[in-house]
């Protein structure tokens, strides 16, 4: 199978096969080098000194820059009298995110008026839907292929939108019976009640699945749609298995079972949550395994963390340059981090409220204890109030180090993506799939944007 969208610049991790090594290796030595940016619950800072780590000479400096300035860093500015060794790892960290990032977004490619908008969906779905179902159409013109089975389909919008604009029938399945019934009801009032299907199936790796799998690729076959003439004609006898934010291990499982299903001629999928990924199940390809036992020859301690697939899970670059973490997150951080630290030395055993900390709980460290500790059994408590306040003493002088630390996190951000997007790439060339990776539209509005793209034929 040739490339689809190979020559384009909207691919990214375009890394020539002799070079990926060389690449991995660069990445999972600098995340392992920077593992104390990373490697703990934000609210644990106070439990491993993770401020305290941030070098003095790297903060001096950082300190005497504006906000906007700082929120440049992850684009490569620096400051020619700044430490080299600050210098360094802001270059380095540029470079390598740059392979994260394509010159162009598949966006672009998109006729503004393919779609027909989708009642009640958010700016940001529709945005998502119409730049995906654009991509999907376009692998099944190529592949002659119009039946698409869309795994996590949620309420079913991205098969709607398939069906209603390009005339392609889908099976949508999630786990989640209310989400079906959902997408049953949606349908209610479609005319063309035989192209589209909702089940609530678990798609997992295991041969019980894959057989479930197969049961349900031959009901595909049986769809048909009649709203756009001559679609029905050209169809195949394969299927394209999609998933768009298709959540932690599902997109590994999806892996899995499309190299397992021959009817099935294309991968598209879009992954978030990196951080709910099994370790057990990552990384899945040989090379990327080779390369971190490489980096814990020089960084025993070292390994792929939940902590690092956190991070690839966060924001990008471009979404915290647009919206900065307000100086009310930070505080809220700082609190919650002073808080957590003090519980777990004392031992006390406290649930975190459900409801969301309101501005007015943050106008001080002692108003926010408070409000915390409300319906605490130690609520009141005057020697707990008072050990706290000491320990915000002791610790206020380094408030100003929470958004450095946040920055510095979000300078390593797209090297942990690149790090779980390589490995399936590598799953699959490992596997003799012609494999690309397309970035879809605009990070800073919806950060989860890569498409894995997988085709066998
Ligand atoms: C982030 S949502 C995305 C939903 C939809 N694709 C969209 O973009 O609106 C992920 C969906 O995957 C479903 N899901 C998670 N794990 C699943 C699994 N193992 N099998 C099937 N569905 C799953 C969830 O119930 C959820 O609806």
């Amino acid at each position: 199978m040739d490339a689809i969208f190979e020559s384009t610049l909207y691919t990214a991790l375009r890394i020539d096969g002799n070079n990926i090594c060389d690449y991995l290796e660069s990445v999972t030595n600098l995340l392992a080098e920077f593992s104390w940016v990373y490697n703990f619950r934000n609210i644990d800072i106070f439990i491993y000194d993770v401020l305290e780590k941030i070098p003095a000479d790297w903060v001096e400096e950082l300190v005497a820059i504006s906000q906007e300035e700082l929120w440049q860093l992850p684009f490569g500015y620096t400051k020619e009298k700044w430490p080299t060794s600050l210098k360094n790892f802001v270059t380095k960290c540029k470079k390598l995110a740059s392979y994260r990032f394509a010159t162009k977004k598949f966006q672009d490619t998109v006729p503004k008026d393919n779609s027909n908008l989708l009642e009640k969906l958010s700016d940001k779905k529709q945005y998502e839907v119409q730049i995906m179902s654009y991509l999907i159409k376009q692998v099944c013109q190529v592949l002659k292929c119009n039946t698409v089975i869309d795994v996590g389909s949620g309420l079913g919008y991205l098969d709607e939108a398939l069906h209603d604009n390009f005339g392609l029938c889908c099976i949508g399945l999630d786990a989640v019976p209310k989400y079906t019934l959902a997408a049953k009801e949606r349908l209610k009032s479609d005319t063309c009640k035989h192209s589209v299907l909702h089940k609530t199936f678990e798609v997992k790796n295991t041969d019980e699945c894959l057989l479930h799998f197969k049961a349900v690729l031959n009901e595909a076959k049986e769809l048909h749609c009649c709203c756009i003439p001559g679609i029905s004609e050209s169809r195949a006898a394969s299927a394209v298995i999609v998933g768009l934010h298709s959540c932690g291990n599902l997109s590994q499982d999806m892996m899995e079972l499309f190299c397992e299903l021959e009817d099935i001629n294309a991968f598209i999928c879009i992954g978030c949550c990196y951080n709910k990924i099994k370790l057990t199940n990552f990384p899945m390809s040989t090379v990327v395994k080779h390369s971190v036992s490489s980096t814990q020859k020089v960084y025993p301690e070292w390994y792929p963390s939940i902590s690092g697939l956190r991070l690839a899970a966060h924001g990008t670059r471009s979404h915290s340059c647009s919206f900065p973490v307000s100086e009310e997150r930070e505080k809220n951080l700082f609190y919650r981090a002073l808080l957590q630290c003090y519980i777990k030395k004392e031992q006390i055993v406290w649930k975190k409220p459900k409801r969301h900390v309101r501005t007015t709980d943050l106008a001080d460290f002692d108003t926010y204890c408070s409000k915390m500790f409300e319906d605490h059994i130690l609520s009141g408590d005057e020697k707990i109030l008072r050990e706290l306040k000491k320990l915000y003493q002791e610790k206020s002088q380094i408030f100003h180090r929470i958004r450095i630390l946040l920055v510095l996190q979000m300078m390593l951000q797209p090297l942990w993506e690149a790090f779980v997007i390589l490995d399936r790439v590598m799953y699959f060339k490992e596997r003799n799939i012609f494999v690309e990776v397309l970035e879809m539209w605009d990070d800073s509005v919806s950060p989860r944007n890569l498409a894995l793209c997988a085709y066998k034929r």
